[in-house]
């Protein structure tokens, strides 16, 4: 059973669109690991997907110790989800080659290896401390659009 919120349509959608999530494992001296992983998908009311391309040290983590966190987060509302379960690690077979098929119905492009599937424990939100200033939506998302529009221009400026 899912404990805070359940992994609804509006958060599948909203995981969807963010095309990026942060996945910390545990490796075996008990540090952190934190790595970034574009190929995340709610897979349905109970489990999320990620396409494993190039991602060693949290496959061997979760071969270890299957917990994880994943933190999904929309940079123009500062707002996101924070999911936490345990995990299996699929690297063949026709429930790894079906999981393969629906990441690439969602885009994927590289070639993925191993598919980690999330059994979602938990769902928390996320939401920046500038909404507790008395910010809205409305407020941050041309900010922030207009700092990364900023960003990307000054960077092709270089
Ligand atoms: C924006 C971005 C998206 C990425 N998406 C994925 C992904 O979906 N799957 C994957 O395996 N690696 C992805 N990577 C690459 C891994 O994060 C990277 O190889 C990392 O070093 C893996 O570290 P780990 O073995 O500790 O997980 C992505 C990297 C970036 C910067």
């Amino acid at each position: 059973m899912l404990r805070g919120m359940d992994l609804t349509s509006e958060i599948e959608t909203f995981v969807a669109d963010q095309r990026l999530g942060f996945l910390a494992t545990v490796c075996s001296d008990g540090t952190p690991n934190l790595s970034p992983k574009g190929l995340t998908f709610v897979l349905n009311e109970k489990q999320i997907v990620i396409g494993e391309i190039r991602s060693p040290n949290t496959v061997s983590n979760l071969l270890r110790q299957p917990v994880a966190e994943l933190n999904v987060v929309d940079h123009f509302s500062r707002k996101g989800f924070r999911f936490k379960g345990e995990c299996v690690v699929l690297s063949e077979g026709r429930a790894h080659d079906k999981l393969v098929k629906f990441l690439r119905s969602k885009g994927a492009q590289s070639e993925v290896n191993s598919v980690i599937v999330m059994d979602v424990r938990s769902v928390r939100p996320l939401v920046s401390p500038a909404y507790d200033q008395g910010f809205s939506e409305q407020d941050l998302r041309p900010q922030w659009k207009k700092h990364y529009v900023q960003m990307d221009a000054d960077s092709l400026a270089k």
